[in-house]
């Protein structure tokens, strides 16, 4: 019976363009891609949204530090293309790619504010205050360490001002109410409390606009004035996918199911950006999702310690597909983890060369015995021993069936991390298969038994490889080749393809190991 598709709508913060993606920022990303290659592979019409943060003041200082201050669209542009050949390159699947100094996001977020304007939600007042570049935002007083932004370690710009105000406040008591009444909206749980705390304590009307800045969007009908930085970027979320451009696609996709980014901007998008759409009269978010923040080698990642890691250069040296499964294996969702490169290199070896490159490659030399022997076989049929393969076939199948239960689970819970558990737990099992039945043992008795355990390990390969899809999507065209699988496959449902049996497995063909042990020079 076929079903109307779910859609399914995720983002990824937009990235500041003053310098180029590191690992922390590609984790955001691929992790968001094995979302959507999921929910793809269930048949949801997926839309995932990823782009840049143009008009930030970080991006116009660093214009102006390498002379371009004069050319400064220029500079976003070539960055911005350095963003998106950086996700090109690495085979991230978005369905849109955002810039904010487009038109139709400039046409949005104009729209935006003056829909909120017309609920009398915007004011011109005086900011008096400070301003950390590095956030982009005002910061409290109280909030400063010896004078410094604890973030950035960075004194903050004092700033008088007038500029546009939006009354916030005034939503407070329903956001309260919203995250009380919708457990899953703030996820993981551990950060519902950070939210509510800040939301009820401190949670105050903000300034939208700077007069100062000469780079962004104008307030509309005030020119001397340009649109807060963060108030323009939230709206790509909008703008993105349709919003003040194309009104049925922004009908299909809003609200977003979610919104993934590290803890380090979960109160813009939890506190703010729930009452901007409170105010504009749209529907909130499903849910926000904030992993943890990475370190390298124990240290945090900065352009002074010079210690940031380029996701491109790991992918060239060692495939795309290491660098997805090591962010996602390494880390449990959520929690703040440590990159080291020693551990990659360690990863690599035990759990993709000896891993899953070793069960495959074992299976398919043992299924080139089968479709040897089966060449020279006549015609005759003596079944002898396929009872006990019989037995095993209806045994594994339960297996996977328990398999692909939890890994459902996992996603729905957004806990890629334990779907990928969970698949590796079906390669142990494998394994342990294989040294239980000792193939090897029967092929020497009983060739058709023999030909029926293969038969359980090639699907149980195809199996692996279906889980595996979303995590590695090259590795599991591999596999598909290697068992004459139809690749046109990939585009079937989920459904189907967890199937036991559901797709033959036509020319068994060994091909290159999965995981080299020597890696690409
Ligand atoms: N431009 C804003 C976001 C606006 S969204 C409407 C911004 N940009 S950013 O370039 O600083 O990106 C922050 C995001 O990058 C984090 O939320 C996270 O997704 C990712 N990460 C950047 N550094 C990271 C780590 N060290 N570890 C994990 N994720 C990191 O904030």
């Amino acid at each position: 019976m076929l079903t109307k598709p779910m859609k399914y709508y995720l983002t990824t913060p937009i990235y500041y363009v003053n310098d180029k993606p590191h690992i922390g920022h590609a984790y955001t990303t691929i992790v968001s891609d094995i979302l959507t290659l999921y929910h793809r592979l269930k048949g949801d019409d997926v839309f995932f949204l990823t782009g840049v943060d143009e008009n930030s003041l970080k991006n116009v200082e660093a214009a102006e530090k390498i002379g371009m201050g004069d050319k400064i669209q220029v500079y976003l542009d070539m960055q911005a293309a350095v963003w998106q050949q950086t996700w090109d390159s690495l085979g991230i699947s978005y369905s849109y790619f955002i810039r904010t100094t487009e038109e139709q996001h400039k046409k949005g977020v104009a729209q935006f504010w003056e829909r909120v304007a017309a609920q009398g939600d915007s004011y011109k007042g005086t900011y008096e205050g400070y301003y950390c570049v590095g956030c982009e935002a005002f910061v409290r007083e109280s909030d400063l360490e010896e004078g410094l932004c604890p973030v950035h370690k960075k004194e903050p710009q004092r700033i008088t001002e007038e500029n546009y105000f939006f009354a916030a406040s005034k939503y407070r008591d329903r956001l309260l109410e919203h995250i009380e009444k919708n457990p899953d909206f703030v996820q993981p749980v551990s950060r519902r409390n950070e939210i509510i705390n800040y939301i009820r304590d401190h949670f105050e009307d903000v300034s939208i606009s700077r007069q100062s800045m000469k780079w962004g969007i104008a307030v509309p009908g005030d020119p001397d004035q340009v649109i807060y930085v963060w108030f323009d970027a939230l709206i790509n979320y909008l703008t993105g996918i349709g919003y003040g451009w194309d009104d049925a696609l922004f009908a299909k996709y809003w609200p977003a199911d979610l919104h993934l980014m590290s803890k380090d901007i979960i109160k813009f998008h939890c506190a703010l950006w729930p009452a901007m759409l409170m105010s504009a009269g749209i529907p909130l978010p499903e849910r926000v999702f904030a992993h943890g923040y990475f370190t390298i080698d124990g240290q945090k990642m900065s352009k002074s310690l010079g210690n940031a890691i380029d996701p491109v250069e790991i992918a060239k040296l060692h495939g795309v597909d290491a660098l997805r499964y090591f962010l996602v294996r390494e880390i449990p969702f959520g929690n703040d983890g440590d990159f080291s490169s020693e551990r990659f290199g360690q990863r690599y070896e035990s759990d993709l060369a000896k891993g899953v490159g070793n069960f495959v490659s074992r299976v398919l030399a043992m299924a080139e015995k089968v479709e040897r022997h089966s060449e020279q076989r006549e015609e005759s049929h003596e079944d002898t021993g396929s009872l006990a393969a019989t037995r095993d076939d209806e045994k594994v199948q339960e297996r996977v069936r328990e398999v692909w239960q939890e890994y459902e689970e996992a996603f729905d819970r957004t806990r890629p991390d334990e779907a990928l558990d969970v698949s590796w737990r079906l390669i142990s099992f494998g394994d342990k298969y294989i040294e239980e039945r000792k193939p090897w043992v029967i092929l020497k008795n009983d060739k058709e038994a023999y030909t029926e355990v293969i038969g359980v390990l090639l699907e149980l390969v195809r199996q692996v490889s279906v889980l595996l899809y979303p995590f590695m999507p090259d590795t599991a065209q591999k596999i598909w080749r290697q068992l004459g699988v139809d690749t046109k496959h990939k585009e079937l449902y989920l459904a189907t393809l967890k199937e036991w049996r559901a797709v033959p497995i036509t020319t068994v063909k060994r091909g290159d190991a999965l995981f080299p042990l020597t890696p690409n020079p």
